[in-house]
């Protein structure tokens, strides 16, 4: 294989993005990044420290001066483990507080201009990586080896998420998950900056039919093979 592979998976929320590029990062033996996570903890500090979402200038300077570390696998909900300022919050950063409201830290171009830039900055030291998440085959990773987005009907996705909750011991009902579901795949499409959309070259996996192996596995027929044709 090349020596250095970007690969990029863009795609709604519930899409699975995060379990396939972790699972697909494994197999390939490259790192794996979920930029999601990164938005998350910018969410998580300005929460902590009870700085108002609507402050731009506030919410900059916390994301100039703090460190984020995406930091290696880790088990359950979350396939990556993150740290803030050293410290790991890779739980904390998946409550639904931090959901509901990190929209507001995504929404804003001089945060993602920050946090695009160490997005790269990580691309460029560990070489090859699987990266996720609404903007990087568009707007991080333009150059990208490969660009995946993946898709699923928006039933589907909100059962998936039914699903998962359940197995972590919460019970949320399908009709409530899919009307948050389409409030954030709203703002997602509609976000000035970065918004989610099919990078122009991009493949579109459906991966209404398919569990999680046959994505994976997909993804991973298709690099190979085209890594030996090229
Ligand atoms: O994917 P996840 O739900 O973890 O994303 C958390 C938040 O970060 C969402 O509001 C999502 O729209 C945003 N996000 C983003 N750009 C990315 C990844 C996530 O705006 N590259």
């Amino acid at each position: 294989m090349k020596k250095r592979l970007i690969i990029t998976i863009d795609g709604p929320a519930g899409s699975g993005k995060s379990t396939v590029a972790a699972q697909l990062a494994r197999r390939l033996g490259i790192t794996y990044l979920d930029t999601g996570a990164m938005y998350r903890a910018l969410t998580w500090a300005a929460l902590e420290r009870k700085i108002c979402l609507d402050d731009a200038s506030a919410l900059k300077r916390l994301a100039q001066e703090s460190c984020i570390e995406p930091a290696g696998p880790a088990g359950g909900d979350s396939p990556s483990r993150i740290r803030f300022d050293g410290r790991d919050i890779t739980s904390e950063i998946r409550s639904p507080e931090v959901t509901d409201h990190s929209h507001k830290i995504a929404d804003q171009p001089e945060i993602r201009a920050i946090l695009v830039e160490q997005q790269q900055r990580i691309g460029r030291t560990v070489g090859s990586l699987v990266t996720e998440g609404r903007d990087q085959g568009t707007v991080v990773f333009p150059d990208a080896d490969f660009k995946f987005y993946l898709d699923a009907s928006e039933k589907c996705r909100a059962q998936r998420r039914v699903e998962q909750l359940k197995t972590n011991g919460t019970e949320v009902g399908f009709d409530e998950i899919l009307s948050t579901q389409q409030q954030r795949d709203k703002r997602d499409s509609a976000r000035a900056v970065g918004p989610l959309k099919i990078p122009p070259d991009g493949h579109v996996i459906e991966t209404t039919e398919m569990d999680i192996e046959q994505v994976v596995e997909t993804l991973y027929n298709f690099v190979i093979v085209e890594e030996r044709e090229g």
